[in-house]
């Protein structure tokens, strides 16, 4: 069948992506902490994950959506020949089975009201989002507090140190699609995130060679990244041409934005960055 070829199980998204992504376990202990749940999913593809999870969730209090810019299914209903072509769910349940509530936009602004939302997942498609922040912003939004999200950015090598560009165009040495710089200094992301989390957030960035972010949502609350956008620097990745370790052109959208002087001193001043950070990352960045 052409689209289990082109579809990733759960199974295969904790084999690829790591712990974060057991998406079970942390459905069944968000369930710990509350009754009932709304879980999103941004970029489900054919819905296998998305599907496989309402499937295992059916007896609890567990709504599932999805939005995707671009569906393959001309309508909710077809989700269940998806779950029949996937083996997903027992050919006499499919029927009855309640599908997942599916939506067609670009996720860097969706519809969900503030704090709707306990738990949200997406697996291989923030590379290709142009505007990452907005994402992430939205993301925050539409959580409850108490909510989590697990939010898979990129590949490996993305962790560049803070440091001088490489070069005007290229900027860091590897493939990367999440650039923040300040003038000609490269500032990292996880560095800089922290700035934003008050009593609000909290961001974490998985153990794993991919970029994955982990967002916990300890109280009400938006949040404002206040990253100016570099048009000219942003493209896609095949057109710079984005390269990872081995020499492969890889593809999706590199996404670079400005930090602003104030938040810059502001990581001096509230010691996220360094001396012995910077002595660190000049070290790691000659390897
Ligand atoms: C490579 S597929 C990944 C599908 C699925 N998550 C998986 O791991 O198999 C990327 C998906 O992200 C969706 N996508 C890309 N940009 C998007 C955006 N800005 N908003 C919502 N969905 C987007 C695409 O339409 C596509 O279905």
């Amino acid at each position: 069948m052409y689209r289990i070829n082109r579809s990733r199980s759960l199974e295969m998204l904790g084999e690829r992506l790591g712990s974060s992504f057991l998406l079970a376990p942390a459905i069944h202990d968000l369930l710990k902490t509350r009754r009932s749940l709304d879980v999103l999913e941004v970029g489900f593809g054919y819905g296998h994950v998305m599907l496989e999870l309402a499937w295992l969730f059916r007896e609890h209090e567990v709504r599932f959506h999805g939005v995707d810019k671009r569906l393959n299914v001309a309508n909710r209903e077809e989700l269940r020949d998806i779950a029949r072509d996937f083996n997903l769910i027992p050919q006499s349940d499919l029927e009855r089975f309640t599908l997942p509530s599916i939506y067609s936009y670009d996720a860097t602004s969706m519809h969900f009201e503030d704090e709707s939302i306990d738990f949200v997942y997406s697996a291989f498609v923030v590379r290709f989002i142009e505007r990452k922040e907005k994402f992430i912003e939205e993301v925050c939004r539409i959580l409850r507090p108490g909510g989590r999200a697990v939010i898979h950015i990129g590949g490996a090598y993305w962790d560049y140190p803070y440091g001088k560009i490489i070069d005007n165009r290229r900027l860091t040495n590897y493939l990367n699609r999440f650039v923040l710089k300040y003038k000609d200094e490269l500032i990292p992301l996880p560095i800089y995130m922290r700035l934003f989390e008050g009593n609000t957030f909290n961001f974490k960035f998985a153990e794993s060679p991919h970029c994955i972010l982990l967002i916990q949502k300890t109280a009400s609350g938006k949040l404002n990244l206040n990253l100016d956008y570099n048009e000219k620097l942003s493209m896609q990745g095949r057109k710079l041409p984005l390269r990872n370790r081995k020499g492969e052109i890889k593809g999706g959208f590199r996404s670079v934005y400005e930090v602003r002087g104030k938040y810059y001193d502001a990581l001096f001043n509230r010691e996220l960055l360094t001396i012995e950070y910077i002595k660190h990352s000049r070290k790691t960045q000659l390897h």
